[in-house]
Order: C-alpha cells, then sequence, then structure tokens
C-alpha cells in the first residue's frame, strides 16, 4: 500500500517550511514504490516536516551526530539527541555539564535546519552516569546548568524521565531517584505539602531557572506505556493514570510546573505497550489539563502486524498519526530514528524507512505517515485550559495586541529558538460579536515567529480575516493555518477550511515566521 487514496488535494498553505526543507534535503531516499502522482499531488506536501507543519506540529527523529544524513533535515522538523544529552554522556561531578562536542553538533545541526530541539533528558534512573545516586542539590545544580548550557536553543526539555514503574502497577519505580521521595503522611502519595517528591522538586528548579533567566524552553515529563487509556484486554492503564495525576498536580494552580507530556509511544506486543482504540481519548485528557502532549520516541513493532512491514504496519501508523492530529495540543511526533536497520530495537523493523548510512528507502509506512498528515487535523476539540493551537509555533516570548494569550502554545518546526512560556498580550474586552485578535511573538536576532489568536466575540463565526500591518523591513516568509495575501508592509491572513469556524468566545490559532523585526505588531480582526 502506498498510502494515496486519502489524498484530498488541500491547498498547499506552508509553502515556506517545504521550500526551505527542499534546499537543505540532497538526496538520500530512494523511494520503494512511491505513490502515484495524480492530478492533486502538486497540492500536497511531499516531506513529513512539511505535511505536519500544515497542522502546526513538528514531524522529528531521534539522532546522533553519525546520522546525520540530508534526509534527517528534508524531512523532520525537529532533533532529538538519541544518547548525546544523556547524564552519562553529559553529567560531570556535582551537576556540572562536561563533554558536549556531540550534543553542540546536533543544536547546532538543528538551528542551521530550522529544526527545533527536545532536550533529552536530566532526571533518569537510566544512563545516569555521575548523577546515579546524586542527591536533589545536586539534580538541582545539574538541571540549572543543563537549562543554562543551551537556553532557547531547546524548545523542549525532558526533565523527567520514566519515573513510573512497569506491569502497569500504578506505582513509582523504586530506585533512585524515587529514593529521594517520602511520603510524610503516609496517604501513598507525594503531593502533599509536607512530602518530599523529586518529580516537584526537580520541576520546582526548572520552573525557577526557566522565569529566572527569562528562557522559552518548555519543561516536560517522559514516560512509556502511558499511551493509552486501557491496556490489553480492557483493563485501565493504571501506570497512564499515575502520569496523569502526576501532570494533572504539577501543571496546574499552585505549581504550573509542567508545560508538556511525552509519551514515548514504543509500541509492540507487550500487553502495556500496544495501540489501543483509546489512544486519542487519552491524549486529549492530556491535552485537557493545557498542556501540550508529544509522541516523543515512536516506533511500531511489526509484531503488531503479524510481522507485516507493508499495508499492516502502515495502518498503525497512520492510527497513531490520527490519534495526535485529532487532539489540537498534540502538537508533535518524533520517530525514534529514521531507519529500521539502525534503531535501537532493529529486530522489531519499527521505523519508516529501511537501510542504512544514509542509503534509506521510504517503507509503506512512510507514505502513509505522510498521507495522514497532509490531511491534516479533522476534528479538534477546544481544551477547557487553553487555547486549540494550531500554528507550529513557540509559546510568545512577548505578545501584542488586542486579546490574551493565556497559555504555553506551539512548537515551531521552522523556528530556531522557540518556545515557551505563556506572557500575556494587553488585555481589552472582546467586543460583542465579531472577533479579536492578538499577536504573540517569538523573536530572535534577525527573524521572529508569530503566534495570532483569533477570538470570537459574544456570537459564533463562521470566517475571519486579519490584518496586520508589519514594522517597516519585516517581511513574512512562512505562514501555517491560514491562507496569506502579501508578505509585507500590510498583510492579510484568512481562515483556512478548517479554522474558520469559531464557537462564541473560543480562540483558534494561525502563525507565520518572518524575517526583520515583528516588535509591535498589533493585529486587527473582522469576522465574516
Ligand atoms: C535508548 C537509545 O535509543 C539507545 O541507543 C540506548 O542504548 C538506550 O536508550 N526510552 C528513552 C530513550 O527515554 O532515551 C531510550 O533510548 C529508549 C527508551
Amino acid at each position: 500500500m502506498t498510502g494515496t487514496s486519502g489524498r484530498t488535494g488541500r491547498l498547499r498553505i506552508v509553502t515556506g517550511i517545504a521550500m526551505a526543507a527542499a534546499l537543505v534535503g540532497g538526496a538520500a531516499a530512494v523511494a520503494l514504490g512511491p505513490p502515484l502522482v495524480g492530478a492533486n499531488a502538486a497540492a500536497t506536501a511531499d516531506t513529513l516536516r512539511a505535511a505536519a507543519a500544515q497542522s502546526g506540529m513538528f514531524f522529528g527523529v531521534a539522532a546522533s551526530p553519525g546520522r546525520l544524513n540530508s534526509i534527517v533535515a528534508r524531512e523532520f522538523s525537529q532533533l532529538t539527541p538519541e544518547n548525546d544529552m544523556k547524564p552519562e554522556t553529559i553529567a560531570g561531578a556535582g551537576g556540572t555539564i562536561q563533554n558536549t562536542g556531540n550534543a553542540d553538533t546536533l543544536v547546532n545541526y538543528a538551528q542551521t535546519n530550522s529544526m527545533v530541539v527536545r532536550g533529552h533528558t536530566m532526571v533518569w534512573y537510566s544512563q545516569a552516569g555521575q548523577l546515579q545516586g546524586a542527591s536533589q542539590s545536586t539534580l538541582n545544580t545539574y538541571i540549572k546548568n543543563a537549562l543554562l548550557k543551551w537556553g532557547n536553543k531547546i524548545s523542549y526539555w525532558d526533565v523527567v524521565n520514566e519515573s513510573l514503574d512497569d506491569n502497569n502497577t500504578g506505582q513509582r519505580r523504586n530506585q533512585w531517584p524515587h529514593t529521594l521521595d517520602r511520603d510524610a503522611n503516609g496517604d501513598g502519595d507525594y503531593f502533599d505539602a509536607s512530602d518530599t517528591d523529586y518529580i516537584r522538586e526537580s520541576f520546582r528548579q526548572a520552573r525557577q531557572v526557566v522565569q529566572q533567566s527569562g528562557l522559552t524552553t518548555k519543561l516536560c515529563i517522559n514516560d512509556y506505556d502511558v499511551e493509552g487509556l486501557t491496556v490489553r484486554g480492557g483493563a485501565k492503564n493504571k501506570k497512564s493514570d499515575a502520569l496523569y495525576d502526576i501532570v494533572k498536580t504539577y501543571s496546574q494552580e499552585p505549581y504550573k510546573y509542567i508545560d508538556c507530556v511525552g509519551f514515548q509511544s514504543h509500541f509492540n506486543d507487550n500487553p502495556n505497550s500496544i495501540i489501543s482504540d483509546d489512544l486519542q481519548a487519552n491524549i486529549q485528557r492530556f491535552a485537557d489539563l493545557g498542556v501540550e502532549v508529544h509522541l516523543t520516541e515512536l516506533d511500531i513493532d511489526d509484531d503488531l502486524s503479524n510481522n507485516d512491514i507493508g499495508d499492516g504496519q502502515a495502518a498503525n501508523y497512520r492510527k497513531v498519526v490520527r490519534a495526535c492530529l485529532n487532539v489540537a495540543k498534540c502538537t508533535g511526533i518524533t520517530v525514534w530514528g529514521i531507519s529500521d536497520n539502525e534503531s535501537w530495537r532493529s529486530s522489531e523493523r519499527g521505523l519508516l524507512f529501511t537501510g542504512s548510512n544514509g542509503s534509506y528507502q521510504k517503507k509503506s509506512a512512510y507514505y502513509a505517515v505522510l498521507d495522514e498528515l497532509n490531511k491534516g487535523r479533522q476534528t479538534t476539540s477546544p481544551s477547557p485550559s487553553g487555547p486549540s493551537p494550531s500554528g507550529p509555533s513557540s509559546s510568545p516570548s512577548s505578545s501584542t495586541s488586542a486579546s490574551s494569550n493565556p497559555s504555553p502554545s506551539n512548537p515551531s518546526p521552522s523556528n530556531p529558538s522557540p518556545s515557551n512560556p505563556p506572557s500575556s498580550s494587553p488585555v481589552s474586552p472582546p467586543p460583542p460579536a465579531g472577533c479579536s485578535a492578538s499577536v504573540a511573538l517569538n523573536s530572535w536576532d534577525g527573524g521572529f515567529v508569530a503566534t495570532v489568536r483569533v477570538t470570537a466575540g459574544s456570537a459564533p463565526i463562521n470566517g475571519w480575516t486579519v490584518t496586520i500591518p508589519l514594522p517597516a523591513g519585516a517581511s513574512v516568509t512562512n505562514t501555517w493555518n491560514a491562507v496569506q495575501s502579501g508578505t509585507s508592509d500590510t498583510v492579510q491572513y484568512t481562515n483556512v477550511s478548517y479554522n474558520g469556524r469559531v464557537a462564541a468566545g473560543q480562540s483558534t490559532e494561525f502563525g507565520f515566521q518572518g524575517t526583520g523585526s515583528g516588535t509591535g505588531m498589533t493585529a486587527v480582526c473582522a469576522a465574516s
């Protein structure tokens, strides 16, 4: 199966990312049975990164410096160091940072190629190197050093990885760093003020550093076997429930420490590692807390398709990608390697390419993912505590205009230094009907990403047009989730098919990237 049947011919909205990707990409992948090029083919993105960007998502890959073939920049808009940022590699004595050469190479590569970086990972029982057995105070030193080492070049950091036990117990692991925990009142959790919780303390430290240093980096917790609401046979996924309790506690007041949750998504035939039908519902449950959800380490064992790495595995990939696309705050997917042959679990044949050393062939699963991404987000469900983001970028580091942007926002496949914490723009009450728009900016030297939030007034709207006078010298290079007219002076954006209808008081987002300075931009919204 080539996965072409669902092609829709929808307008290609994001041209800049696709063009940039085409420029940086060389000829790496040899297509095995590529899709037929039909009349509509020109209207679909032809790389994973460009296809994902249409929905405001990144599509990423785990890599090491030895795997930085041109296919990486062409197909992927996000990079996770597979091993090179783990404490085993970069932690020195007493929480210092050392030996960052490989990590630097990856970060620089990502910046050059407009890819988002996920820092992976700080506090983890495994591959802990000199941090193994460390005190909270040493962990805190390390957390600070790691955050400050790369600053905003890292959009997302896995602050805590794999804190929960195997076998669906719903308990935390019992090895370090869990041994730092203390359940003072013996009620079975570590959430009370009198309890000690290394998860809380680690995120507290990370949040403090982010705030004090004005970073936009988002702080994530990551784990596996947490993907479904249920496990094989329909029993509750207690591990996922336990993660939910942690995220619920530490993403909300009074803490507000956690911005994002990673479902590792190493799917295989372990009863707790299957692709369950309630994957989307579980993603939605976390998204409803207001955090971003990412599928951070995706691979799908061919055991889940009777060893078929053709149509069967492709169907599994479709299911997973669709579940993410259908939740607005599921803002990125990362595959754990390029090719089956080079995967950490090569016998599972669970990735999108075969081949090695830069000679890669696309599998059916690749075409299925590309096709599914090109279909875009088909249902979006607004979350109660945040926007329903649809633009790929970054949370604001500054924002201006006519309404507020209350929650952290999106990843930026095309933004070299994107990310985080919610900063609010000046608020004026929305008009009684019609719409208002606010601009949240994430800037770097010579460029910016703007995330524009369109909010309906007291009545629903069926479409919108946003007009933005650009500062002198600024011009737009790339837009997502809106149709753009003009690139400099005054630019106008109208909704695309899936985000024109906005319920009373609800919001949607689009975004654009520009060169020059975007500082001071304001936006005017007209409803239709
Ligand atoms: C794996 C790497 O892929 C391997 O190369 C390494 O030998 C072990 O770690 N969960 C994680 C990742 O969070 O860091 C792991 O990566 C895979 C499981």
